[in-house]
């Protein structure tokens, strides 16, 4: 078979460009949902978005073709995109390697066929699907990253997590097979059910409960409070986040789902200074934590957990409706075949 020319993406259908030595012609089976698309979709998304973007921050697919050059991969292997296609190593990406960042800074995965340098590709996990390896990229390196990256988190560690999205059901599971304790918030008895089955230790609804954060580190072991916040909330929930630490803990700052807008009484940074935490942005990570997380994916045995509401490439609008209606636990998986 030949290397096809032309490709549907979003809403249109596109060339495929000549293949550069060291591309590899990707043809896309999967990608999935980030509250990211969602944001550059409705034009908001306060980072760099090229004109015309074709949407989709994670992807998997299978080769089809490569470039001359190509080392890492040969036609039929099974890959997923990197979110950032050129970080590769290192604590947080800078201007120069964060430049192509799929579905903003460069197009995404939401197309049948994607032309990707060899680096920016990884294997898909031998344990997982299409689909499930569709949820990799964005949100699961993102909690990786958040309980691993400056320090390894150890069995007997708490994490608390926020909400029933992807990035917090990544880290609960990724924090339950390291053998630590998992505290979960949400909004509502029904999702903290789901979070039961999951093998979360205590649910709190975040709802019913304003004040989840002393909560939290009531519950959590010898009442210490948590070596690890999943805090994807915001302005409004960090106050909370810092009631639960414990000192020497991490406050993993990663999303701001209620917005920007902070309230009066917005802790200042005299608060980690009080309470001997740390407070660290996160942006998704890096292609060796990347490889790490796969590993540990294939050793644990670790399944995503997906929306069992699949959406096909032409009903991506619908997909997105379901995940702005709040209506999906895990990741919303959309299929291009
Ligand atoms: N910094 C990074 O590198 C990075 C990477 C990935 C994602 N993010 C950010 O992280 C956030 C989460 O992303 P995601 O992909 O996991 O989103 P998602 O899958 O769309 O998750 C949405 C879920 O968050 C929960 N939620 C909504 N409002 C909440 C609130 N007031 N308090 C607590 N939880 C609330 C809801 O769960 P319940 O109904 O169960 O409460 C909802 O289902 C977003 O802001 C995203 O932009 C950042």
């Amino acid at each position: 078979m030949s290397a096809p020319t032309t490709t549907n993406a979003w809403a249109e259908n596109q060339r495929i460009p000549e293949l550069s030595p060291t591309d590899v012609l990707v043809k896309l089976h999967a990608g999935s949902l980030n509250y990211r698309d969602l944001v550059i979709c409705q034009g908001k998304y306060p980072r760099k978005v090229i004109e015309g973007v074709v949407p989709g921050s994670d992807g998997a697919g299978e080769v089809v073709a490569v470039g001359p050059a190509v080392s890492r991969f040969k036609r039929g292997d099974r890959v997923v995109t990197a979110f950032y296609q050129d970080f590769f190593g290192g604590a947080a990406p800078t201007e120069a390697n964060s430049d192509k960042a799929l579905g903003g800074s460069a197009h995404g995965t939401f197309r049948q066929y994607g032309a990707f340098d060899e680096q920016g590709l990884l294997p898909l996990p031998s344990s997982l699907n299409y689909r499930e390896g569709a949820t990799l990229s964005c949100a699961a390196l993102t909690a990786w990253n958040s309980l691993n990256g400056l320090q390894y988190l150890k069995p007997g560690d708490c994490v608390l997590t926020q909400g029933t999205g992807g990035v917090s059901l990544f880290a609960i599971q990724f924090a339950l097979a390291t053998g630590a304790t998992v505290i979960a918030t949400t909004s509502s008895n029904t999702k903290a059910e789901k979070l039961r089955r999951l093998g979360v230790h205590h649910v709190i609804n975040y709802r019913e409960e304003p004040n989840w954060g002393a909560k939290a580190k009531a519950l959590s072991p010898q009442g210490l409070g948590c070596q690890r916040i999943i805090e994807v909330g915001g302005p409004k929930t960090v106050k909370q986040s810092l009631q639960a630490v414990a000192p020497g803990g991490h406050v993993a700052m990663i999303g701001f789902l209620i917005g920007f807008e902070k309230d009066e009484d917005h802790p200042s940074f005299l608060e980690a200074f009080s309470r001997m935490c740390v407070v660290r942005g996160i942006e998704v990570g890096n292609r060796t934590q990347f490889e790490e997380m796969i590993r540990a994916i294939e050793a644990s045995g670790i399944h995503p957990v997906i929306d069992p509401t699949f959406f096909h490439l032409k009903d991506l609008p619908a997909a997105f409706q379901y995940q702005y209606d709040q209506k999906h636990t895990g990741k919303i998986v959309v299929s291009i075949e």
